[in-house]
């Protein structure tokens, strides 16, 4: 039975046909120069998949011989360094962290060559080839990151509980490290370097003081030794207010030159210990975090003192424009505009080594949000986009939702400023979904939701469908009468939760905090911006948030063919429908249905297609192990109570405010 530990690089024993053709690859393997830590990583994955799948993992020599893999860089191989290699010209492609992998001759020999330009390249090489393996495929292959910073941000905090975490504690024991390290502070790095992520932001955005103290500088260090021969940095969540807070500065006033000294000689102290410490991420003047704006700066001002401390050492502040007005303060009167509104006037007034990270939707990772407006807003600023791996709105870990669709649909939007959403950023983060739980992600499928981000990082052209048919074959095997079977779970997946919880353009109406199950009927809290009525502000004559010119126009914050095409409701694409218009009860659809009707057949599908999730999964009842088995099909049967609910509690009160009565046919919640 298997417990998931493994996530998708298990290396379980592959059918005879595909070991010839695996061991007609690797009769030997030989690394070209000396060792690295990196490169004896590399070797030990090697060792590890290849005695998995095969059985035992063939002798390393030093001398190529006909059907050795090769790994190699033309600082290792000379034969690479050749001007007149055609191999060298294309490496010269493939920069930094790029490789290769090819069937090509060596030294007289017929070899399986893994090259890349740095020895991170052929760890990433080595993992790809092994994915080859492990499906039995042996394609050649040649790739390169299209986005140069690929992170994960865990929101965990130093008491180990994980803000929106739905698998366990955090993975960091803070009180162990620095002497302490977990296994599992290996494997997760091999995880994410099998997906070329290589950057992780150790702690919650809603940050604490102690971080940046010595000890725990100590233990982050502890960390990033870990992770370095991966390839991965190491970055910290910074509280604004830090040396106030310490009581080492009289302000925390971005401006006054012992708050820039405080953070100079911080940042001295922090790469003493890690010398290639990556940066900042901070939450600044957002849900009560403090910020410059609490010293009449902007964030401009707070970004910048910060990015020149870490100037120096190369490092990096990533900004996050997920800001919301403190109560009273020029709030805006639609929650959606405040990011723009207060980040768009600092185009270009952000240091070089600054980010702003964008979530991808402008209120706070609904099940569907259209994109947020200030990707092609920003020209002269880089941009990190942030996903939410962890599943705070779409059912925890218990729902199954593959986000890859999700992530996919916001890449490709079309900002119709020339580029597409994935053309404007220059790195993606994911909010991690990582705990402490045997299978890592709280559920199996929850796995490829990780897997999914990682590969958009590296490449956010990616489809989400090729990348679910790749993790459902590492992860069940490479059967096609199981991965057929599981990428259609996995793609129609997104949609199910959307029609049962928020559908036609719908959101935010979950249950005040936890975020799980419906409350749409909320309408009490301290900021109007924070109830669920706020948002579809359904009533006697009709729903959803009219942001036209005619409402709050957030369109306008769109390219203008975008606020014209959204403009008319009959042109808006459905789904994002009540996010944009308020309409009558009555309104038509192109379904023919009234807009009533169809709020009803979507919740209805969403209920019907959790149904046919767990249908398609009991049908695979003989071909997966009964451990994981099991535990998916409990989830299965919760989802569709948890659907049942989300439809039953949505429409008995959309009726209780329009007073409709339902359709023929339709029976009233019991
Ligand atoms: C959401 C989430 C919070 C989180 C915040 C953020 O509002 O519910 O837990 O802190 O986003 O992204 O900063």
């Amino acid at each position: 039975d298997e417990d998931g530990y493994d996530l998708w690089l298990r290396y379980r024993p592959l059918e005879r046909a595909s070991q010839q053709r695996v061991q007609a690859q690797a009769r030997s393997i030989v690394l070209a120069g000396a060792s690295s830590p990196t490169t004896d990583a590399a070797l030990a994955e090697l060792d590890k998949g290849l005695s998995g799948t095969m059985g035992r993992a063939p002798a390393h020599t030093a001398r190529i011989g006909d059907g050795a893999l090769l790994l190699a860089t033309p600082a290792r191989l000379p034969a690479l360094a050749d001007t007149a290699s055609p191999l060298r010209t294309e490496l010269a492609t493939l920069g930094d962290e790029g490789y290769l992998l090819r069937q090509t001759r060596m030294q007289g020999h017929q070899v399986t060559l893994i090259a890349a330009n740095t020895d991170i390249g052929l760890l990433y090489g080595a993992f790809a080839w092994l994915r080859e393996a492990a499906i039995g495929n042996m394609r050649a292959a040649s790739s390169a990151p299209k986005l140069q910073l690929r992170l994960l941000n865990h929101w965990d905090n130093l008491d180990r509980t994980v803000e929106r975490g739905y698998a366990g504690q955090s993975i960091w024991d803070w009180w162990a490290l620095p002497d302490i390290k977990d296994q599992r502070y290996t494997d997760y790095a091999r995880a994410n370097a099998s997906l070329g992520i290589n950057g992780t932001v150790l702690n919650n955005v809603n940050s604490k003081p102690e971080i940046l103290t010595a000890p725990f500088i100590a233990k982050a260090a502890a960390v990033a030794d870990i992770l370095r021969p991966y390839g991965i940095k190491v970055y910290l969540s910074a509280r604004f207010s830090t040396p106030l807070e310490l009581h080492e500065t009289s302000t925390a006033d971005p401006l006054a030159p012992e708050v820039q000294q405080w953070w100079n000689k911080k940042a001295d102290e922090i790469y003493k210990s890690i010398p290639d410490f990556g940066g900042f991420l901070v939450k600044a003047n957002s849900e009560g975090q403090p910020g410059p704006q609490d010293y009449h700066r902007t964030h401009a001002d707070g970004a910048n003192m910060l990015a020149a401390a870490v100037a120096p050492h190369k490092g990096i502040v990533m900004w996050r424009a997920f800001v919301y007005a403190p109560k009273g303060a020029h709030l805006a009167d639609d929650r959606a505009k405040q990011a723009y509104e207060e980040f768009k006037p600092l185009d270009g007034t952000f240091a070089a080594n600054v980010l702003v990270q964008v979530k991808n939707g402008a209120i706070d990772f609904q099940p569907r949000e259209p994109f947020h407006p200030l990707f092609g807003a920003m020209p002269k600023t880089p941009l990190m986009m942030e996903f939410q791996i962890t599943k705070e709105y779409l059912g925890y870990s218990t729902d199954l939702a593959y986000l890859g669709t999700l992530f996919e649909e916001t890449l490709d939007s079309d900002t119709r400023t020339g580029k597409t959403v994935a053309q404007t950023l220059s790195g993606m983060a994911g909010v991690a979904n990582i705990g402490s739980d045997r299978n890592w992600a709280g559920s199996h499928f929850d796995q490829a939701n990780w897997y999914a981000f990682g590969k958009l990082a590296w490449n956010p052209q990616a489809t989400a469908s090729d990348i679910a048919i790749e993790w459902a074959a590492l992860t069940f095997g490479p059967d096609q009468r199981v991965t057929t079977p599981v990428t259609e779970m996995l793609m129609m997946s997104r949609e199910t939760v959307v029609n049962y919880m928020t559908p036609l353009g719908l959101h935010h109406m979950m249950g005040t905090s936890h975020h799980f199950g419906p409350a749409p009927w909320v309408d009490n809290l301290e900021r109007p911006d924070w109830n669920p009525v706020y948002y579809h502000r359904a009533d006697r004559n009709g729903i959803g948030f009219n942001r036209t010119a005619i409402g709050s126009n957030a369109l306008e914050q769109y390219a203008p063919e975008i606020a014209r095409q959204y403009a008319d409701p009959h042109t808006t694409p459905q789904q994002l429908l009540l996010w944009f218009h308020h309409l009558p009860w009555d309104y038509a659809m192109p379904s023919g249905r009234t807009l009533w009707a169809e709020l009803l057949a979507r919740y209805d599908k969403g209920v019907a297609d959790t149904k046919l999730l767990h249908a398609r999964w009991t049908a695979l009842k003989p071909f997966i192990d009964t451990r994981r088995y099991t535990e998916v099909e409990q989830r299965l049967v919760r989802q569709t109570q948890n659907a049942i609910l989300w439809r039953d509690a949505c429409i008995a009160y959309f009726q209780s405010v329009s007073g409709l009565p339902l359709p023929p046919g339709v029976q009233a919640p019991a």
